[in-house]
C-alpha cells in the first residue's frame, strides 16, 4: 500500500455524500467523464445497492411499508449492503487499478443512523470498520445543502407532501437537520479525506471545485 492510500488497491476510490436532493448524480457524471479522460476504467456504484444482493437489501431499506424497522436493524442492513458492495465491486475495481465512484458510502451511516437516528458516531464508526475493513475512500466529496432546499428538489417531498418519498425521505425536518450536522462533524473529524462543496452554487461551479480536488488527489498518486 502506498503511504498516501487508504486502501490496498492501486486504483482511486471517491465517495459522494450529502443530504436529499444535493446534486450527487449530476456531479457523478462530471467526475466519470474526467476519470475516463485520464484513462481510468470507472465503476459507478451506489449505496445502499450496487451488486444484486445489495440492491435487494436496498428495496427493504427504502420500502415505506417497513415502518416498524428498528434503528439498529436499519444500520445492520446498510452495513450488510456495504459489505457486499465492497467485496463484489469496490475492492476488485481498486485492485485492478480502476476508479470507484460511489454514491454514498460509510459516512452516510454516520450521518443518517449516527446523527439522524441518534445512534452516535462511535457505534457507527466501529461497525463501519467491521464492514469495510481496510477499504476507505481516498476522497469524499460532501455536497452541503440546507435540508429544506434539498427536499424541495426531490419528488415532492416537502413537509406538506411527504407521503411521496421513500422511507428515509419521509422523516421529519429535525431528522434531516441532524443528518446535515453529522455530515459536517464527520468532515471535521477527517479533514484529510473530505472536501466540502456548497451545493447551492451553480452546477458548473460545484463540478469545478470537485474536479480540482480530484486532480489534486491524482497528482499525489505515485
Ligand atoms: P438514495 O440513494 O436514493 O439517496 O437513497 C438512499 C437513502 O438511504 C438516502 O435517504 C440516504 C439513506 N442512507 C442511510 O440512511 N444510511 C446509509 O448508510 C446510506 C448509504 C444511505
Amino acid at each position: 500500500m502506498n503511504p498516501d492510500s487508504r486502501h490496498a488497491g492501486s486504483g482511486v476510490f471517491i465517495s459522494l455524500e450529502g443530504g436529499e436532493g444535493s446534486g450527487k448524480s449530476t456531479l457523478m457524471g462530471h467526475l466519470r467523464k474526467f476519470l475516463e479522460s485520464e484513462g481510468y476504467e470507472v465503476c459507478e456504484t451506489r449505496e445502499p445497492g450496487g451488486p444484486p444482493i445489495a440492491e435487494r437489501i436496498r428495496e427493504i431499506l427504502l420500502d415505506p411499508e417497513c415502518r416498524a424497522m428498528d434503528a439498529r436493524t436499519e444500520l445492520f442492513l446498510y452495513l450488510a449492503s456495504r459489505r457486499q458492495n465492497v467485496v463484489e465491486e469496490i475492492r476488485p475495481t481498486l485492485k485492478q487499478g480502476g476508479a470507484v465512484l460511489c454514491d454514498r458510502f460509510l459516512d452516510a451511516s454516520v450521518a443518517y443512523q449516527g446523527g439522524g437516528r441518534q445512534l452516535g458516531f462511535e457505534l457507527v464508526d466501529r461497525l463501519n470498520g467491521v464492514a469495510v475493513e481496510d477499504t476507505f475512500p481516498d476522497l469524499t466529496l460532501l455536497l452541503d445543502l440546507d435540508p429544506g432546499l434539498g427536499l424541495a428538489r426531490g419528488p415532492g417531498v416537502s413537509d406538506e407532501n411527504r407521503e411521496k418519498g421513500d422511507r428515509i425521505e419521509r422523516e421529519g425536518s429535525g431528522f434531516h437537520r441532524r443528518v446535515r450536522q453529522a455530515y459536517l462533524d464527520a468532515a471535521q473529524r477527517s479533514p484529510e479525506r473530505f472536501v466540502l462543496l456548497d451545493a447551492t452554487e451553480p452546477e458548473e461551479k460545484v463540478a469545478e471545485a470537485a474536479l480540482a480536488a480530484l486532480r489534486n488527489l491524482l497528482a499525489r498518486k505515485p
